[in-house]
């Protein structure tokens, strides 16, 4: 560790934080004025957030008083953001135009590879192997641009749950199956179990070089070689590339076999439009910077202890885990870069599903339940099917629900509906109780021109910044995940223990009497 160790006051004792907070609480949603923003192509409509000149001026005050310029050339420039870790959070350089020459000639390298494979038909199936993530941004982009015209076949494997790689292996010819391991650290229980089920099944099958039937992506070709991974076919990605940022590189191979290498290219296009868009828009156009804002009144001033992302478009069904990942990991910590309690709720709870689905399983609590949560509703104005009634039917649905989410419907609304529905006058103001619809629940439309590889670029570069400028007004290091890392610890010692090994004095103690008993009971299994 070279970097000192900051000396960041705290969010609670800043003026700037009083004035914002009590702005948060003074403002209202202001259905009738219009905020539409435009980032990188994509619409970014917020007006059901809370909102009032008042908040706006608070809101910029605070960032100047958080450094946030400062912070933000950190990140784009490459410099030391990720200060726990004493390294950079680079992954926009993943996605420039004109990277710096590593990334260059790990792009063209990759390309190349698959050119390669695409030109001699090899590889009908690919095995993804790796997790969160190196995993989740590769399923969502080949499940968005889906298999109209791909010859190959993709399987995925994260959980260490064995069914998963049972599933994955199953009914494939390994002559023609391609196993890609994406894993940063070459170190993840998971992806290296996985991996060595998929380096038996290969054997098994009786081939020449089961290595010739592997890949990596990761920052320690070391290890992967060690591995028996040929270096041609080991991709690199660098220590200053976030697991969660890693879409933006060689993890996309298995995009790039699946659904063309111009999809990787696209999507990165449109991540670098969003970077752009970010480092220059001023406060008040600046999309990410004014989702940041809305989701920090949101969170920390008025309580909402969650954010339901509602994407209404079958195809970005991995979104909300991609999401969950990118903003839970980032923000789900309470200790700020100093080392002191932020003092006030940070990171929300982040989930969701595909519209109309969730319509049927959850809103019913987002329109009437205690508690309510901003919801992001995501939607492409143009569709790629044929029906067009299907895609009427969809906007409408969208339209409706965030209606309903932001007027409400008031008690004499809801009487007048009983009457007309046959109530009598006896029971009309007993049912209109239960039909009464608070309203004024925040929530932004997010609106894609059509789903493309450039507006899914774009997508999450928005989320990402907006992760990272909430990350600057709460103090906090949204690039380690020290949590995560315990756990893995944690069942490091448990699996040696269930294989039979006797923990020292100081692990047994450790562990509480339940830990322990379940231990004993599963050994014996
Ligand atoms: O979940 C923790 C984490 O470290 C993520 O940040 C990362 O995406 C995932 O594990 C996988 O890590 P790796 O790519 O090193 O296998």
């Amino acid at each position: 560790m070279t970097s000192p160790i900051p000396n960041l006051p705290s969010l609670q004792q800043l003026p700037e934080w009083k004035r914002f907070a009590d702005a948060a609480e003074a403002a209202s949603v202001r259905t009738n004025d219009l905020r539409i923003l435009d980032a990188a192509g994509i619409n970014v409509d917020i007006t059901g957030q809370v909102a009032s000149e008042e908040l706006e001026a608070a809101g910029q005050a605070l960032l100047e008083a958080r450094q946030f310029g400062q912070l933000r050339s950190t990140l784009l420039s490459g410099g030391i953001a990720n200060l726990t870790e004493d390294r950079a959070a680079w992954h926009t350089v993943l996605r420039a135009p004109a990277p710096i020459a590593d990334v260059a000639a790990e792009r063209q390298r990759m390309n190349e590879f698959v050119r390669q494979a695409d030109s001699e038909r090899r590889w009908r199936n690919i095995i993804h192997i790796g997790i969160g993530g190196s995993d989740w941004g590769v399923r969502l982009a080949i499940n968005a641009f889906g298999y109209a015209g791909a010859w190959r076949h993709v399987r995925f494997a994260a959980n260490i749950d064995g069914h998963a790689m049972q599933g994955a292996l199953a009914g494939l010819d390994a002559r023609e199956t391609l196993v890609v391991l994406a894993s940063k650290s070459f170190t993840t229980a998971e992806t290296l179990q996985n991996g060595q089920r998929a380096r038996e099944w290969l054997a098994a099958a009786g081939l020449e070089n089961p290595g010739e039937h592997m890949a990596a992506i990761t920052a320690r070709p070391d290890l992967a070689a060690a591995w028996g991974i040929p270096q041609a076919h080991i991709f690199k990605l660098w220590d200053w590339v976030g697991g969660r940022f890693s879409l933006w590189s060689s993890v996309s191979l298995t995009t790039a076999l699946a659904v063309s290498s111009d999809v990787v290219a696209g999507m990165q296009a449109g991540a670098a439009a969003m970077d752009n868009h970010f480092a220059q828009a001023p406060f008040a156009q600046n999309a990410p910077i004014q989702m940041a804002m809305a989701g920090v009144a949101n969170r920390s001033v008025l309580g909402y202890g969650s954010l339901n992302i509602a994407p209404y478009d079958f195809r970005l069904a991995h979104l909300v885990p991609y999401l969950q990942q990118l903003d839970m990991e980032s923000l789900g910590k309470s200790v700020d870069i100093a080392g002191n309690p932020v003092g006030v709720p940070t990171g929300p709870v982040v989930w969701g599903m595909p519209g109309t689905d969730a319509q049927h399983t959850f809103f019913q609590w987002l329109h009437q339940g205690s508690d309510g949560a901003p919801v992001d509703f995501i939607v492409c104005q143009q569709a790629d099917h044929s029906w067009p009634d299907h895609h009427t039917s969809l906007l409408a649905n969208c339209l409706a629900q965030r209606e309903a989410l932001l007027n409400g419907k008031t008690f004499d609304e809801a009487q007048q509906e009983s009457l007309h529905a046959g109530a009598d006058a006896q029971h009309a103001p007993w049912l209109a109780k239960h039909r009464v619809h608070a309203g004024g629940r925040p929530s932004s439309l997010v609106v894609l021109p059509k789903l493309s590889p450039y507006t899914l670029g774009a997508l999450l570069a928005l989320y990402e910044h907006k992760v990272f400028v909430q990350s600057v007004v709460w103090g906090i290091n949204p690039f380690d995940q020290w949590g995560v890392e315990y756990g893995k610890v944690l069942a490091k010692g448990i699996v040696q223990e269930l294989a039979g090994a006797r923990p020292g004095p100081d692990e047994g103690q450790r562990h509480d009497a339940s830990t322990r008993h379940w231990i004993e009971e599963f050994r014996k299994s």
